[in-house]
């Protein structure tokens, strides 16, 4: 009897050490290098960062490996095949990261085959997570930028003209924004898309430039490209031709604000964050990036996604003492919700993995010397994925 309690005890010490034990390995997959190859640093920042500053949290014993991967830009191929390589040799409990969607709709297949939670932290295409019931996503849609926009823009000017990337967001961007746009009694005179890469600038503003609309409404994928957009707008002479410069929030992408100059100034947008949002979490949370990374360091809203998208996955371990069951981890993500994130009080929608959040109308203004998007107006608090739900309408 003794001999049997004093082994089950030791049994149980075992076991009791082996699980606090536990390492989640995380497989992180952005872009180091191609187009937006500065842009995977600002998302690898802020989950390190996260980790750091929360990582007390965690349950006794439990420890996170972040294993990270260089896609190389939009390169579906080589996303799945990090992936792939990211589930069967590193044996990740979760997948997270990815810039670009067509990288993101690669992996989704895997992330399902494997079971494997998937966290998107920024590719923004709407139909995204409805590839896989393993996908939560802690970005934004295009759609949740640009609708809006749309409407606020209807009301302002009568005639507009759109210019998009060729790709999955770019699309949306139109969509979205055409469809508002003209629900709100104005005139789309032209939806011109223009390649992922490298386009004519100067060739696609002269041909806006002469059919002289309101306001043009552009999406590219942040980074570098938004420089070349602001630059050609400006060498082309648009803004003094009358036309005004509105997008979603990619076009001013805060990293690029102080290499665009005061070209940028003026230029409206609507996004779901800024770096001069005034809430106490946002002011907390671009404090301790300028500690950790210097004074002169300023998160992007990768940098957001990515935080939060770090805040979901603790919940899940939390909540399930490090030990990762997927099923049970995406149910947890469900029912995520986050009252304090930098961009305000969020969630995750429950029908369709996706991020609830607020929208701000923003203009890039000369604040104590800096260009910022200054927020001037809440658009929503509580935004869902306008395609999702117009589907449901269908
Ligand atoms: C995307 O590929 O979904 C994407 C890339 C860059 C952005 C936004 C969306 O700025």
């Amino acid at each position: 009897m003794n001999l049997f309690k004093t082994t089950a005890a030791i049994a149980l010490a075992f076991a009791a050490s082996a699980a606090s034990a536990q390492t989640i390995k995380i497989g992180f997959i952005t872009s180091y290098s191609g187009l937006n190859g500065n842009l995977g640093p600002y998302m690898e920042r802020a989950v390190r960062l996260y980790i750091k500053m929360h990582e007390k949290e965690l349950p006794a014993g439990v420890k996170i490996e972040l294993i990270t991967r260089d896609d190389t830009g939009p390169n579906p191929d080589k996303a799945k095949q990090l992936a792939q390589e990211l589930i069967v040799r590193e044996r990740v409990n979760l997948l997270a990261g990815v810039i670009f969607t067509p990288n993101a709709m690669a992996i989704a297949p895997l992330a399902t085959e494997a079971k494997v939670p998937f966290v998107i932290m920024n590719a923004g295409t709407a139909v995204i997570t409805t590839r896989s019931p393993y996908i939560a996503r802690t970005s934004f849609t295009l759609w949740q930028s640009s609708f809006p926009l749309g409407t606020w823009a209807a009301k302002k000017y009568k005639t507009a003209y759109t210019l998009v990337s060729d790709f999955g967001p770019g699309h949306d961007a139109e969509t979205a924004f055409t469809q508002a746009f003209k629900e709100g009694g104005g005139n789309v005179v032209a939806n011109v898309r223009v390649p992922l890469q490298n386009p004519d600038w100067a060739a696609y503003m002269q041909r806006v430039k002469d059919a002289k609309p309101d306001t043009l409404m552009v999406f590219i994928p942040a980074g570098k490209t938004a420089t070349a957009v602001m630059k050609n707008f400006s060498d082309l002479g648009l803004d003094k031709a009358g036309v005004k410069l509105i997008g979603p929030g990619d076009i001013t992408t805060e990293e690029e604000l102080p290499v665009m100059g005061d070209i940028a100034l003026g230029v409206t947008t609507v996004f779901h964050w800024s770096a001069a949002g005034d809430r106490p979490a946002n002011k907390a949370f671009v404090a301790a990036w300028k500690k950790e990374y210097g004074a002169g360091e300023t998160p992007n809203f990768l940098s957001v996604g990515s935080w939060d998208g770090m805040a979901l996955i603790f919940d899940a371990i939390k909540q399930q003492k490090g030990k990762l069951d997927p099923d049970r981890t995406m149910e947890i993500f469900k029912a995520h919700k986050n009252p304090n994130s930098p961009r305000g009080a969020i969630s995750i929608d429950p029908e369709t993995r996706d991020i609830i959040q607020p929208e701000y109308l923003r203009e890039v203004r000369r604040v104590g010397g800096q260009l910022v998007n200054a927020e001037i107006e809440t658009l929503g608090t509580a935004v869902k994925d306008p395609w999702k739900e117009l589907q449901k309408k269908k």
